[in-house]
């Protein structure tokens, strides 16, 4: 049964409330006045408030925003507060739900209405709970679940995610787009034991002071014109937990003096607000661009590099470590298949080898992303072929047309070689005579090429 606190300085009229609230399945307590009303929420959990507006002393707006605010500290900030006024006032409504009131009532409201508003309430606390309940599920386990790979690069990553997780230090985690960063940093979060928030803030939202300022302060009501209730900032909800700073190198140079000067004393204080704020929170940045070349030229500082590079992890490109194509495929094959209720396709090995000759630009993005198409196309067959991933836009042909396109997509020529041998390779259907005449080169220097690059083609040992 939903246990309502009244807090209302008319006694019989909260009387008169408390026993229809009780007629109509609820329990309900009373409080006369706000200092009471204050007084009875620190001492019990009650499930939502009815709140009178008009009262002496501390009126029920100002209550509102006291709780809101969480300066109560054994008050939920989120707990359902329903306003009750005497009069329709638009400007007092208006103001009870910009100070964040869940919703409110004249005093004249009928039992029906009074229970339904009630209701609501109530409802969407128990949604915003069942959200964050799901959200964290999800966090723990699969999307942001294990780090998929046998590469001695993964295990590499594990153990550092281990070792550096339970110290509090900084992590700065490099690599490419796609790589796995956020994944990583959620672990090292998990890992960490840490009670409080992964919260996340991207280094690109931060271009001056003020957006600082507000995004990771947070502001008081009436800051500024657009301030109007209290926000916290991502500093106080990373509080005994992590702040994730994605894409740090985005981070302008202005900027950078005062974040610096932040994760050193972990103190700030609220825009507009004047009472310092001290957290304890833990930083893990990421970044795509060579830091340490910003800092050579003079695009980021120094000192904050080293604040927050004291314990690097570096991603290695999906192509540096081919060997967590074939499980990572698989496992993406095997979820995308599971969410939408179809059997799980199979590669075959010609649509393997393909896999694994691509560059993988995207990288696991990418490779995730192709798998979900897969396994969307796959009409019904169990079976991927090199067809299927062809029409995924994959194949030796396309990377090379990438390259062309792109050419700072950090390839080398042997890479480039290697995928010409290949797709000389596929078009003389795997003779090798064929794919010499076909590239302009010798029968020997084709077979130099492949022992060099270990291209192998099952129609090979099938030959033998
Ligand atoms: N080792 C892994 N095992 C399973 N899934 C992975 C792995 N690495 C990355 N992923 C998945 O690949 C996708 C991209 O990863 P993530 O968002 O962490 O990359 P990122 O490096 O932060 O990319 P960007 O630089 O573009 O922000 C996500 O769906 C993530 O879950
Ligand atoms: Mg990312």
């Amino acid at each position: 049964m939903p246990t309502i606190l009244i807090i209302e300085d008319d006694p019989v009229f909260a009387r008169r409330l408390a026993r229809n609230l009780g007629l109509d399945g609820f329990m309900a307590e009373v409080a006369e006045g706000s200092e009471a009303g204050l007084r009875m929420l620190t001492r019990k959990s009650y499930d939502a408030v009815l709140c009178d507006v008009k009262m002496p002393g501390m009126g029920g707006l100002d209550l509102l925003s006291h709780v809101r605010r969480g300066e109560e500290r054994e008050v939920d900030p989120d707990l359902p507060i329903v306003m009750l006024t005497s009069v329709t006032s638009v400007e007092t409504a208006v103001d009870a739900m910009q100070r964040g009131a869940s919703d409110y009532l004249t005093k004249d409201a009928g039992r029906p209405e009074i229970v339904v508003r009630l209701n609501r309430a109530l409802g969407a606390r128990r949604m915003a709970d069942e959200n964050r309940r799901l959200r964290e599920a999800v966090e723990r386990t699969g999307e942001f679940g294990e780090l998929v790979g046998d590469s001695v690069e993964i295990s590499r990553i594990k153990d550092d995610i281990r070792e550096v997780a339970p110290t509090g230090a900084s992590v700065l985690i490099t690599g490419e787009t796609g790589v796995g960063k956020e994944l990583v940093a959620r672990a090292i979060h998990r890992e960490s034991g840490r009670s409080g928030d992964f919260v996340d803030i991207n280094g690109a939202m931060l271009p001056d002071d003020t957006m600082l300022q507000s995004e990771l302060f947070g502001h008081e009501r009436g800051a500024f014109t657009d301030a109007k209730t209290m926000r916290k900032g991502k500093l106080e909800l990373a509080d005994g937990g992590t702040l994730f700073i994605d894409e740090v190198g985005d981070v302008s140079r202005d900027v950078q003096a005062k974040l610096l000067r932040v994760l050193e004393t972990m103190t700030f204080t609220r825009v507009g607000g004047g009472k310092p704020i001290e957290v304890d929170v833990r930083i893990v940045a990421a970044t795509n661009s060579d830091l340490m070349e910003d800092v050579k030229v003079g695009g980021f500082r120094d000192d904050l590099y080293y604040r927050l590079n004291v314990f690097p992890v570096d991603i290695p490109p999906l192509r540096r470590r081919r060997a967590d194509i074939d499980p990572l495929a698989r496992a993406f094959l095997r979820n995308a298949a599971a969410r939408s209720g179809r059997p799980v396709p199979e590669p075959d090995e010609g649509a393997m080898q393909l896999l694994h000759g691509y560059n993988w630009p995207g990288n696991i993005r990418e490779l995730r992303n192709i798998c979900e198409r897969l396994v969307i196309r796959a009409r019904g067959g169990s079976v991927i072929n090199e067809e299927d991933i062809r029409n995924c836009g994959i194949g030796e042909t396309a990377d090379v047309e990438r390259i062309v396109n792109f050419p700072d997509t950090g390839i080398s020529i042997d890479d480039l070689e290697r995928k010409l041998v290949i797709e000389a390779l596929r078009r003389s259907n795997w003779r090798q005579t064929e794919a010499a005449r076909l590239l302009g080169i010798s029968t020997d220097r084709m077979n130099n090429r492949v022992k060099k690059y270990g291209i192998t083609h099952r129609k090979w040992r099938v030959n033998k």
